[in-house]
């Protein structure tokens, strides 16, 4: 395990994942990193759905593929014709809107960014993953929502990807334009 300033320096996109799976120590220990990010007023509007299962994860895939827009496809189709690449694992974090509207996507974000560094901490890729959105925007759609157990009113929030990297790490460059200091 890292510490949490190296797992943040190092965290990166990873949008290319080998074969193996995670152990369910893996996903527990995702899961509880999850789970301990705060919320505000300690809300906690949110559903964390953890999937592995292989063949959900397949209809996940070919569904979201279908309903990319073209231009997004195309970039897709440059990084290697997979939506999910090949990860697996996808955490979605879902959220309810109505009883917590200001707060439930900026908690979702902070849940998110728990995941992204324990994986980095636990030595795993991930990315944080906009495009979870489509298969729940596909003629699948309905069908997917009951296989996933999405509850009544629990809306896609965020979504990421979890497993082994099969690429090098590529962190983006800092920028300190974006700093000011009032010293
Ligand atoms: C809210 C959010 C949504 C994102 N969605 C996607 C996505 O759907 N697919 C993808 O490949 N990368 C996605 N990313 C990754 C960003 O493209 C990436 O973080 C950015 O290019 C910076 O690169 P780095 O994460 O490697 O530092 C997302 C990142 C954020 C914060």
């Amino acid at each position: 395990m890292t510490n949490v300033l190296e797992a943040i320096k190092n965290r990166y996109t990873c949008r290319k994942y080998t074969d193996q799976k995670l152990t369910d120590d893996q996903i527990k220990k995702l899961v509880d990193a999850a789970l301990q990010a705060p919320t505000a007023m300690n809300a906690q509007a949110f559903q964390l759905i953890a999937v592995t299962n292989p063949e959900v994860l397949a209809k996940l895939e070919t569904s979201g593929y279908a309903v990319l827009p073209a231009e997004v496809k195309q970039r897709m189709d440059q990084r290697g014709g997979t939506l999910l690449y090949n990860a697996p694992a996808i955490f979605y974090i879902m959220v309810d809107r109505k009883t917590h509207p200001v707060f439930a996507d900026l908690d979702a974000g902070i849940i998110v960014e728990n995941l992204a560094l324990a994986a980095q901490s636990l030595g795993l890729g991930s990315t944080i993953f906009g495009m979870g959105r489509f298969p729940l925007q596909s003629s699948e759609a309905q069908a997917l929502i009951k296989e996933l157990q999405i509850k009544d009113g629990f809306e896609f929030s965020i979504s990421c990807l979890v497993g082994y990297s099969a690429l090098p790490p590529t962190p983006h460059a800092v920028d300190y334009a974006k700093v000011t200091y009032i010293s």
